[in-house]
Formats: C-alpha cells, sequence, structure tokens
C-alpha cells in the first residue's frame, strides 16, 4: 500500500518536471524551431538525418502561402533562386543605394561566416532568421557530434567548443581561398519582421537569459531616444518598440553606441553590414518565408542532402504576418518609419521584400 502511493507520488513529480520542461521548449518556438521533431538513425558509424521531415512539410501544409499554390519542381526552384542572384546584382550596382548595400569584407563580416571545410561550405550568419538549426547541420556535417539532438544548447553559440570556426581565425590566403571556392549561403527574410524578431527575443523575452539587453542596451537607448521619460518608467516599461525603431534608424547618432553594443548589434544590423553580399559572391541566399523549399535546395545545392537534414519546420511560421507588423508599428510616427526604411531600403532591394507602403504613407 505504501508503495503505492509512493509511485503515484513519483509520477506527480515526473508530470510536474515535464510540464516544467515544455514550458522552455515552447519558448523557443518562434525563431530556432523544430528542435525535437527531425528523425534521425545511425548508418556506418555516421548519425543520418532523414530528409524526409522537410518535404512532407510542403505536402501536408493545408493552406499554401503567398508564393505559389502550386509546388514547382526542382529546376523551377533552381530559376527562382537564379533571378534572385540576377536581382541581388542589380541592386548592388545601383549607385544610389551604395551607401546600403556596399561593404568591406571587414573581421566582423568575416566573423560572421562559419566554414565546414570537410564539404566546402561557407554559412553568413544573419540572426532570427532560423540560423541556430543551420548552425547545428554544420556542426554536425563537420563531425564534433553525430547528430543534430545530441549538441547541447549552449554549445550551438560557443565557437571555441563546437567545431564550427569562424572564417576569421584562418589565415588571408585561405580566407580568400574558401571565399572563391567553397559553397556560401544565408538566408534572409523580411527586414522589419527581423527587427520586430529582434526586438522581442532580446528586449522582451530573453530566452537566452542574457541580461544585458535589459539591462545595458535598452537602458542605453532610452536615455537617447525616448522623447519623454521620467526616471520611474525608464525603469519599470523597458524598451518600447518605439524607442527602438527610432535608434534604429538613426544611422549617425547610433555609432558610438554601436561600438559599445560590441557584436549585440547582429540582431538588428542590416543584412548587407553582415555578410557584404555585394562583395562576395554567394551561391544561393534563401528565404525564410519559403524555408520549405528553401532548405531542400540549399542542401542540394550544396551536395550534402544525403548527409543531414534541416529540422523539421513548424507550419505556417516561415509565413510573413503583416497584422503582427502593423501592430507593432501602431505606435511609431509616420516619421520615424520613413527613417528606419531609409537605413534598411537596400536590405528590401537587395533580396526583392516589397517596399511596406501600408507603413510609409
Ligand atoms: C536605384 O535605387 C533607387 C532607390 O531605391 C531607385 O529609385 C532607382 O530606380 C534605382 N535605379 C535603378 C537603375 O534601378
Ligand atoms: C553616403 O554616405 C556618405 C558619407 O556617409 C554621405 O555623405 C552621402 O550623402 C551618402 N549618400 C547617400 C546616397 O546616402
Ligand atoms: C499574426 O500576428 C497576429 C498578431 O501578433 C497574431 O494574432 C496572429 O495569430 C498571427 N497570424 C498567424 C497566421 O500567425
Amino acid at each position: 500500500m505504501r508503495h503505492h502511493w509512493l509511485l503515484l507520488g513519483a509520477c506527480g513529480w515526473v508530470l510536474l518536471i515535464l510540464m516544467f520542461v515544455s514550458r522552455f521548449i515552447s519558448f523557443r518556438v518562434g525563431d530556432d524551431y523544430g528542435e525535437r521533431q527531425g528523425q534521425s538513425s545511425t548508418v556506418g558509424g555516421t548519425k543520418v538525418v532523414k530528409p524526409l521531415s522537410v518535404f512532407n512539410q510542403e505536402k501536408q501544409d493545408p493552406t499554401p502561402s503567398h508564393q505559389a499554390s502550386v509546388v514547382p519542381s526542382v529546376a523551377d526552384w533552381q530559376a527562382v533562386v537564379e533571378e534572385r542572384l540576377e536581382l541581388l546584382s542589380t541592386v548592388c550596382k545601383n549607385s544610389s543605394l551604395r551607401n546600403l548595400t556596399h561593404v568591406p569584407i571587414s573581421k566582423f563580416v568575416l566573423d560572421r561566416i562559419f566554414v565546414c571545410d570537410k564539404h566546402k561550405i561557407l554559412f553568413c550568419q544573419t540572426p532570427k532568421v532560423g540560423n541556430t538549426q543551420w548552425k547545428k547541420v554544420l556542426i554536425v556535417l563537420n563531425g564534433e557530434f553525430t547528430s543534430v539532438e545530441e549538441i547541447p544548447e549552449n554549445l550551438v553559440h560557443d565557437h571555441e567548443k563546437n567545431g564550427l570556426p569562424r572564417l576569421s581565425s584562418f589565415t588571408p590566403q585561405e580566407i580568400t581561398h574558401r571565399l572563391s571556392t567553397y559553397f556560401k549561403f544565408f538566408i534572409v527574410r523580411d527586414p522589419f519582421e527581423r527587427l520586430i524578431s529582434a526586438f522581442k527575443d532580446k528586449f522582451v523575452k530573453n530566452p537566452r537569459f542574457e541580461p544585458w539587453y535589459k539591462h545595458d542596451i535598452a537602458p542605453a537607448i532610452i536615455r537617447k531616444y525616448r522623447r519623454s521619460h521620467r526616471e520611474s518608467d525608464l525603469a519599470a516599461s523597458g524598451l518600447h518598440f518605439e524607442d527602438f525603431v527610432r535608434y534604429l534608424g538613426d544611422a549617425e547618432g547610433r555609432r558610438r553606441m554601436d561600438r559599445q553594443f560590441g557584436e549585440h548589434v547582429i540582431h538588428w544590423v542590416t543584412y548587407a553590414e553582415l555578410c557584404a553580399p555585394c562583395e562576395i559572391q554567394y551561391s544561393v541566399v534563401g528565404h525564410h518565408e519559403t524555408l520549405e523549399r528553401d532548405a531542400p535546395h540549399i542542401l542540394r545545392a550544396a551536395g550534402i542532402e544525403r548527409l543531414v537534414s534541416y529540422p523539421a519546420i513548424p507550419p505556417g511560421i516561415t509565413r510573413y504576418n503583416r497584422t503582427k507588423v502593423e501592430r507593432f508599428f501602431s505606435g511609431v510616427g509616420r516619421r520615424d518609419v520613413r527613417r528606419l526604411f531609409a537605413r534598411y531600403q537596400g536590405d528590401f532591394r537587395m533580396f526583392g521584400y516589397p517596399s511596406p507602403d501600408f507603413l510609409l504613407n
């Protein structure tokens, strides 16, 4: 009888722990999704992730996104990807956008690019666009871990230990060689939606427990950019999206602050600043909005589709949500939106995102 109750008690604890853990799992859904869904098996000593999940997603998706209602063939998708590269090259030549599109290949850029020598791949990190998943894919390819599931969450971003070197850690000759011969890619999404995601992830939720966003960066931005503030609401209310937009749109004024913020700015500086897409000839630019098709395409194009798959993408999560964008910008003045757009216009043009006229006019 006594054992009976002990067993019941133990079950209760297990349930409680499970509930607790599941809260953290659902926390991550949003930008770093699909961690647990990938199926995998061990083949010949190396773990092979079945490239099923990503493909299944396409067929099961009951509501086709605005891009197309018919899933295009492999050849059609190749054409889509080539068109993107043509557009990028055209916009790079536009001299009136030069300031926003051309960026020297600095150490900052080389720090953003991760290297998989074994399969000759370079991946430029654009945070808030599902990058953690790609990093995991590359860590597995590099051989430090045998499957995506085995990589501890805190190690994904620890580049001393995860076996995923940055391009900046090589000599100039090695860098040039890799830039000119390797398969190179990065992923983009609607630039304003990305900023909203960065704001939510770093200043509202902060699921990775990075206190400096709320304790150092937010107060600095509030002090400089909040229109009316008393000491009391500074501490109490935290960073507002309006403050963040005003800071982002102030190209000149924020320079000194950004130097102080250091690497943390990677979550909101432009794609151009992160990856120098007009200087480096990337092989593919993936779009988050069509990741269900871009992910398998990238794996095919890089010649690794038999070795890994991109973890399953929860339905609907990659879709552009105009309602969300409108909601976040509803408290932001037109002038501030226009300034922000002026600053991020290069990203909109280079990657074919329509200018957000519903916010500008
Ligand atoms: C260059 O960019 C500007 C600003 O977006 C645009 O108005 C202009 O039409 C572009 N020029 C060409 C040749 O595409
Ligand atoms: C480009 O930047 C330079 C220096 O910051 C500035 O003087 C110039 O007006 C900018 N040009 C455009 C088209 O924004
Ligand atoms: C779009 O965003 C709004 C506001 O955040 C949310 O209520 C809605 O569920 C989202 N729609 C989709 C399809 O995710």
